[in-house]
């Protein structure tokens, strides 16, 4: 055995998250370690590697005991931690984000940086990394700073190496990269702790599972034993949310249209969405779907045709304009885009609103709190108080709050780019209903993702994107992942 945690206690403010939780870890295995939004899984890695100090319980790694565990001690013993959210220092460049704190330097005592780009070329050549060393990191895009993470972590030879949702950020053909490189490291007897929501890639790449629940210790196994279904039980308890829930609406007349609208990433699109309806929108990264989501928005600037909305033109690149026209935008890079850090939760989710109604003041606190209370409860946001700092939360626990924040700007058109990234089975199905909800209610929703399940449970119909354009239209009853598949690779063209 690699590692054994065994009686993990751990508590924030008095109130308990780990409650005597145990995790084994072989040698050259992948554990997948799993659990609902705010289970606890974060905490415990925080624990492990010294960021948190725990309240009580044995670590033992490689054979040693664990006392007073520190970030430096656990990167010596050889533990490497991809966090969940991006660690990475954006005005530096690539190497320098490899071995800061690690540098290499000279007998004459200065830093050898000749030498330290030359190891960083390496190490991205042997995994096949395409990244520039001396490129500044701000330049890089999302799926390169995760594929950075992960390259850094891996480059000060770890025996254990803890990737928590590494793959958020990942388009498929990066994610099958990343899958090579674990089964290769693990060859070489590397263990894995992995973390994701991700139920078919939590298959295909672990062989042991744990299952947390509201930081206690469920379950462990082998994941040959066990199906999807099955984990899904253990992890909420019961499965019963997640029979199918669409049903066909009444929609209204035209809302949104698009014509021969062209811009940054994408082209020639026409689209015509009715009041009420749910609209996917998908395609492999880079194909196009978010980058339209991003230009109808006011992020970037359309460079032909034009788009309307209740039959009025929409001005070029202003999200405040978009905004008080009545559309509204989840961002899809959490970190990057949502998290205004030194906010608290409450005033997280209410910036849009803010934002939009600016002239209504003053601000009545106790509506606020009313309204804040309803998402809580309806999307079981794991808080203690509202007033807690949005960074207190887990992940998944802060996507919620996003979501809440533009669920909750009255607009009649919704744009969701990524929206249940970091969200756990049984919330997302509280998302699903909310969306269908919403659309009865007569909301337009756009929905960006890569992940079919998503579009074939609520979208009317979907827009599948190849090279910028829109190259299929599937109704709701002709969804599946296959199809989806067939059109976003061109392959039903060749
Ligand atoms: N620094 C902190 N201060 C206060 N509470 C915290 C802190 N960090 C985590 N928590 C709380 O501990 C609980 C467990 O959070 P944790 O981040 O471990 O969950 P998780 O299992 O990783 O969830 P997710 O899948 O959403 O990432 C949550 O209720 C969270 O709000
Ligand atoms: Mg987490």
């Amino acid at each position: 055995m690699l590692l054994e945690m065994k009686n993990i206690d751990k508590a924030f403010n008095g109130v308990p998250v780990l409650k005597k939780v145990q995790l084994e870890v072989e040698r050259g295995e992948v554990h997948a370690l799993l659990g609902e939004n705010g289970a606890g899984k974060s905490t415990l890695m925080n624990v492990l590697t010294g960021v948190y100090p725990r309240d009580g319980g044995t670590v033992t790694f490689d054979g040693q005991q664990v006392e007073h565990a520190t970030i430096k001690k656990t990167e010596e013993m050889g533990i490497a931690f991809v966090h969940q959210e991006l660690n990475l220092f954006n005005d530096m460049t690539v190497w320098e984000n490899i071995f800061l704190g690690k540098e290499i330097v000279s007998r004459l005592g200065r830093c050898n940086k000749k030498e330290m780009i030359r190891k960083a070329s390496e190490l991205f050549s042997q995994l096949d990394v395409k990244i520039d060393p001396t490129e500044k990191v701000e330049n890089l895009k999302t799926s390169e700073k995760q594929l950075l993470e992960i390259s850094k972590a891996l480059f000060f030879k770890a025996k254990l190496l803890i990737l928590d949702e590494p793959t958020t950020a990942l388009n498929n053909d990066e994610i099958d990269h990343l899958f090579q490189i674990i089964r290769n490291l693990k060859k070489n007897g590397t263990s894995f702790i992995f973390i994701s929501h991700k139920m078919p890639e939590i298959f295909r790449i672990s062989d042991r599972y744990t299952v947390f629940r509201n930081g206690e210790y469920i379950a462990s196994g082998s994941i040959r034993e066990i199906t999807p279904e099955e984990i899904t039980k253990l992890l909420v308890g019961n499965a019963d949310s997640f029979r199918d829930i669409y049903e066909e609406r009444e929609t209204g007349e035209t809302i949104l249209k698009l014509r021969d609208y062209s811009g940054p990433g994408f082209q020639h699109i026409n689209l015509d969405i009715k009041r009420g309806q749910i609209v996917g929108l998908t395609g492999l990264q880079g194909a196009g779907s978010s980058e339209l989501m991003q230009c109808i928005f006011g992020i970037t600037r359309g460079t032909g045709g034009y788009i309307e909305m209740e039959g009025k033109k929409i001005p070029p690149s202003s999200t405040h304009k978009t905004m008080k026209a009545g559309i509204a935008m989840l961002a899809s890079n959490r970190k990057e885009n949502s998290v205004i850090p030194d906010m608290s939760l409450l005033e997280n989710m209410y910036l849009a609103e803010h934002t939009l109604s600016a002239k209504q003041f003053p601000i009545h606190r106790k509506k606020e709190q009313e309204k804040y209370e309803k998402y809580r409860q309806m999307l079981n946001i794991k808080a203690q108080d509202s007033s807690d700092s949005i960074l207190s939360l887990s992940g998944g626990n802060q996507q919620k709050v996003f979501l809440a924040r533009w669920l909750n700007t009255n607009a009649d058109v919704l744009l969701l780019d990524n929206p249940t990234q970091g969200i756990d089975v049984g919330a997302k199905a509280e998302i699903y209903k909310l969306i269908l909800q919403l659309a009865k209610e007569g909301k337009t929703i756009l929905i960006n993702t890569l992940e079919i399940p998503e579009i074939q449970k609520i979208a009317d119909y979907c827009a599948v994107f190849y090279e910028g354009r829109i190259v299929k239209i599937l109704q709701h009853e002709e969804i599946t992942e296959q199809t989806v598949m067939l059109y976003s690779t061109n392959a039903a063209e060749a």
